[in-house]
């Protein structure tokens, strides 16, 4: 099977077993597990921020930090397209019951003049009192773009003018570090909070990290205790978590030379409408209407390769660490022959 559905299908590698089986653990809720302390702390000071927490999911990093930061009434800025609103469930709304303000924005970024237009003046007691801005890097329904890190420092500089939190959904973040000279400290200094995916490109089975100030972890630990998300001898998940950080960043890149060349292949077929520029390791593409996209994907799943429809004739590829060089070359040929 070759899976392009998503960077979070791949299975855990033989030495990041080991290093699972090898983990010291204790009850984390208790804050006894050695192996999620480490964790936290390699991660916080790996970002030059005060402190850490161990989820179970990027959502639920993504939804800890939003209820950490606003009251039920307050209004988080956000792209339209930004998974914090699109793909994680109305768990702004269900969770801590915050109104959202939408922004369009090329390939998924937003800008500082916007959100600099979309603050509600606080004075005004019909408008909801902005208080978050949420911004994706790399974004994802953006094509796995990056954000200009001057412009993340523009946004910065909006939202500490105005009071307002700023947070940073870095599910692909390390895609986005590989490809810059941006370093996760530059990033620990302009974020309020910063929710890491170790679970996607970096290839552990599960697990996510939260960052933040001592005092917004406090809180944060808090509120994942009361979504369910404290997760005892967590330790097992949190080794292959360290394991994948001291080992499976560089190689990001390989993942993105794989998106380039299946960017170059879709490119040169007739059937292709358009393909999002690629970044990072997302591949978004369009078919044109003689390709219904029912079709384009039977026809793969018969040639036991998977990719996923995320919109009316549109696919996403995702590179990750289990493609091989032998996979690209099948798809590659069957991609052809659909012409
Ligand atoms: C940008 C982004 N943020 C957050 C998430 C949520 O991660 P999880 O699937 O671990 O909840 C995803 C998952 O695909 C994502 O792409």
């Amino acid at each position: 099977m070759i899976d392009f559905r998503s960077d979070t299908v791949t299975r855990p590698t033989p030495e990041m077993l080991k290093a699972m089986f090898a983990a010291q653990v204790g009850d984390d809720v208790f804050g006894d597990d050695p192996t999620v302390n480490a964790l936290e702390a390699k991660v916080s000071t790996m970002f030059g921020m005060e402190a850490a927490l161990f989820c179970a999911s990027g959502t639920m990093a993504n939804q800890i930090a939003i209820k950490a930061h606003t009251q039920p009434g307050d209004e988080v800025i956000c792209h339209k397209l930004s998974h914090v609103y699109y793909y994680e469930g109305g768990g702004i709304a269900m969770n801590s019951g915050a109104s959202v303000c939408l922004l369009e924005g090329e390939q998924g970024r937003i800008t500082a003049a916007d959100v600099a237009a979309h603050i509600n003046p606080p004075a005004d007691p019909h408008r909801p009192l902005t208080r978050l801005v949420s911004v994706e890097n790399t974004m994802n329904k953006g094509g796995g773009s990056i954000y200009n890190f001057s412009e993340l420092i523009a946004i910065e500089k909006v939202c500490r003018e105005n009071g307002l939190k700023f947070h940073l959904d870095g599910a692909r973040l390390f895609n986005a570090l590989v490809e810059t000279s941006d370093t996760p400290v530059d990033y620990g200094k302009i974020f309020d909070s910063i929710s890491i995916c170790i679970s996607k490109g970096l290839g552990a089975p599960v697990g996510s990290v939260l960052i933040g100030n001592k005092e917004f972890i406090r809180k944060a630990r808090r509120i994942r205790k009361v979504f369910g998300g404290g997760m005892r001898q967590a330790g097992y998940l949190a080794a292959a978590c360290i394991y994948a950080i001291d080992n499976h960043v560089e190689r990001l890149r390989e993942d993105h030379l794989r998106a380039k060349q299946l960017e170059t292949t879709l490119n040169s077929l007739s059937y292709i409408e358009a393909v999002i520029p690629v970044q990072t390791n997302l591949v978004f593409f369009s078919l044109k209407p003689s390709m219904p996209v029912d079709k384009f994907l039977s026809k793969l799943r018969e040639n036991d390769i998977y990719a996923m429809a995320l919109a009316p004739q549109q696919v996403r590829f995702v590179t990750h660490l289990d493609i091989t060089d032998e996979m690209m070359e099948k798809v590659t040929g069957v991609l052809r022959s659909m012409q």
